[in-house]
C-alpha cells in the first residue's frame, strides 16, 4: 500500500481563491482520522491562518528562525484536534526574508515532520522562489483552482513550474476546484486545466476534488471559526473530507 503523504502544501497561483480556508479545513479533516496533524502557516507575506481561526499565538514561525523558541513550544494545540504553527512574527518581517531565510524554514517544516504524521503547509498566492521551493519538497502539492479565467491560467503557471522541478520533487501535483457552482461545473473546471496540462506538458494533474461553493464558508471565517464545528453538516464540509480521503489513499498518478 502506498505511504500517505506526509508533508502536503496548499498553492494556487492567483490570491484569494481560498487556499487558506481549505488548508484549514483539510488540516482538520485530517485529525478526525486520528494522525497527529500539523498546519504550518508558510504564507510568508500575509500570515492569517491564527486570523481565520481568532487565535492570538504568542509563538511563531518568526521566533523559532530568531532563535527565541523552538518548534513544540511555538505550535500552539487548536481544540479541532490539530497543531498551528502561526507565520505572522512580531520578531521579524519574514516577507523579507531571502535564500538562507528560506533554507531555514524548510528546516523547520523537516524537524516538524518528526513530530506529526500529517504536515499541512498553507502557501502565499504567487510562484515566488520560496513558494516553488516547498512546492518542490513536499510529498503532495495541492493547487487551489476556482473558474475564473485567470486563476485558471495562474494554476497552470504554478503547474508548469511544479512539471520543470519534478526532477527534484518526483510527485504530480493534485488540483483542487473551489467555489464550484456545482460538482458538474468543478469537474469541467478540471476537464480544461487537465486538457492543458496534458496536451503541453505531457502529464494529467490528477483531480483531489472539488469544493463547492457555500456560503457557510463566509460565515465561519467571518466568526473565526472551523467550518465542521460551526456548520457540520453543509456541503463544503463533505467535498473537503473526501478530499481528504482521496488523499490518505494517495492520489493516483503521485509517484
Ligand atoms: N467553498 C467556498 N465557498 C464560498 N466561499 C469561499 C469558499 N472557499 C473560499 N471562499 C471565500 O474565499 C475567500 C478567500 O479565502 P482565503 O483567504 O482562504 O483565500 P486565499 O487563497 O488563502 O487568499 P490569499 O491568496 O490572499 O492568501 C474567503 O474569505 C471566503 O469568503
Ligand atoms: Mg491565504
Amino acid at each position: 500500500m502506498k505511504q500517505p503523504p506526509s508533508t502536503i502544501a496548499v498553492a494556487s497561483g492567483k490570491g484569494g481563491v481560498g487556499k487558506t480556508w481549505f488548508a484549514i479545513s483539510l488540516a482538520h479533516a485530517l485529525a478526525q482520522t486520528g494522525a497527529r496533524v500539523l498546519l504550518f502557516d508558510a504564507d510568508l507575506g500575509l500570515a492569517n491562518v491564527d486570523i481565520q481561526l481568532g487565535l492570538m499565538p504568542a509563538r511563531d514561525l518568526g521566533g523559532i528562525l530568531a532563535g527565541k523558541c523552538d518548534l513544540l513550544s511555538a505550535c500552539e494545540r487548536h481544540s479541532g484536534g490539530f497543531s498551528i504553527l502561526a507565520g505572522r512574527s512580531g520578531s521579524g518581517d519574514l516577507a523579507t526574508l531571502g535564500p538562507s531565510g528560506w533554507a531555514s524554514v524548510l528546516r523547520v517544516l523537516a524537524d516538524a515532520g518528526r513530530h506529526f504524521d500529517r504536515i499541512v503547509i498553507d502557501l502565499g498566492a504567487g510562484i515566488d522562489p520560496f513558494v516553488r521551493q516547498v512546492s518542490a519538497a513536499v510529498d503532495q502539492l495541492l493547487v487551489v483552482v476556482t473558474e475564473e479565467p485567470t486563476s485558471l491560467t495562474d494554476a497552470y503557471a504554478v503547474l508548469k513550474l511544479h512539471h520543470q522541478e519534478r526532477a527534484v520533487s518526483h510527485q504530480i501535483a493534485g488540483i483542487v476546484i473551489n467555489q464550484a457552482r456545482s460538482r458538474l461545473a468543478g469537474e469541467r473546471i478540471y476537464a480544461t486545466l487537465s486538457r492543458a496540462c496534458t496536451q503541453f506538458l505531457r502529464e494529467t494533474p490528477p483531480l483531489a476534488g472539488v469544493i463547492r461553493r457555500d456560503d457557510k464558508v463566509r460565515d465561519a471565517i467571518r466568526r473565526q471559526c472551523l467550518l465542521a464545528i460551526r456548520h457540520p453538516n453543509t456541503q463544503a464540509v463533505d467535498d473537503v473530507a473526501a478530499i481528504a480521503e482521496v488523499i490518505v489513499r494517495g492520489l493516483p498518478s503521485t509517484a
